[in-house]
């Protein structure tokens, strides 16, 4: 469970300010795999509102999607209705950590955008992590992948424009992203072998809702965003003084246009895939 971000609020406005951003690479991950599109099995793990099963389901043969917050997966189950009826696409509320599947029992899983809510840190060695890899290990079959599309700790720190306003905030969400490295030597130690490692340069999270300037003083923009669920309500006035202010004297474009530079070389997510052995 997120222990920062009250999920069945955000639920609620999630699809507004959220898009499946990179499932082109994704699609490129399941392509390796020696099985047709049509007869692949996908769990996608943390499946929120299901905006990435929904752009896979008119690919694959089945999904089963999970995830532990039933706001999340009550949106998700009733954008995909007729899918759910069809039986191409299965949800249920699960712990990422004990998944209620058979052993070997999918092609492919996808993980997007969970990790960081796990509840883990860099001197317990990340534990919460390691369960996970070892549980999404068990439910793949030799040789299925595993795509997990998170962030480096540059990414989070310099790729999205609006996270110089609240620098406390990313501090702290920086620390909830392992770094990739280690995360890579821990997929080894649990079963995974490499096989790539991907960064969409113009895959934006958000869509075109990231470039919304005035987006900080809207309570359902920010709501888009786990950071600004560990801003304070000073930071937070902090933050709608400041946009206002750049908003009044015209310079709030360009402070949008500068600080986006960096995203333009790093990205803002990276996608790893790696083979189950
Ligand atoms: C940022 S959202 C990502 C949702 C979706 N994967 C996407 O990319 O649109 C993170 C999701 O992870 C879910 N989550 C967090 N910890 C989880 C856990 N231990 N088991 C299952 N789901 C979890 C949250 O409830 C939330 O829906």
């Amino acid at each position: 469970m997120s222990k920062f971000e009250n999920y069945n609020e955000t639920s609620k406005s999630y699809d507004k300010t959220r898009i499946p951003a990179g499932v082109e690479i994704i699609l490129g991950c399941l392509a390796k795999l020696d099985r047709p599109f049509e007869q692949m099995k996908i769990l996608d793990a943390g499946c929120g509102t299901g905006n990435y099963s929904e752009a896979l389901l008119k690919h694959v043969g089945h999904i089963e999607a999970v995830d532990i917050n039933t706001g999340m997966i009550d949106v998700a189950a009733n954008k995909l209705k007729s899918f759910v009826e069809q039986g191409k696409i299965h949800f249920q509320q699960s712990n990422i950590n004990e998944l209620p599947f058979a052993d070997q029992n999918f092609d492919a899983v996808i993980i997007n955008q969970v990790l960081h809510h796990l509840e883990d840190q860099a001197a317990t060695g990340y534990s919460s992590h390691r369960l996970v890899f070892q549980e999404l290990h068990r439910v793949l079959r030799p040789n299925g992948i595993l795509i997990i599309n998170t962030c480096s700790q540059e990414q989070v720190r310099n790729g999205y424009w609006f996270y110089q306003l609240i620098p406390e905030a990313v501090e702290m969400i920086c620390k909830r992203y392992m770094p990739l490295e280690p995360l890579i030597e821990m997929l080894d130690d649990c079963g995974f072998s490499l096989n790539s490692r991907f960064v969409a340069l113009d895959a934006m999270c958000r869509g075109a809702a990231y470039f919304d300037c005035r987006g900080p003083l809207k309570k359902e923009w920010r709501n888009g965003d786990s950071s600004f669920a560990l801003v304070t309500v000073e930071q937070l006035q902090r933050v709608e003084k400041e946009i206002r202010q750049m908003d009044a004297n015209g310079t709030l474009s360009s402070y949008v246009q500068k600080h986006d530079q960096p995203r333009k070389q790093m990205g803002q997510t990276t996608f790893v895939a790696v083979i189950r052995t």
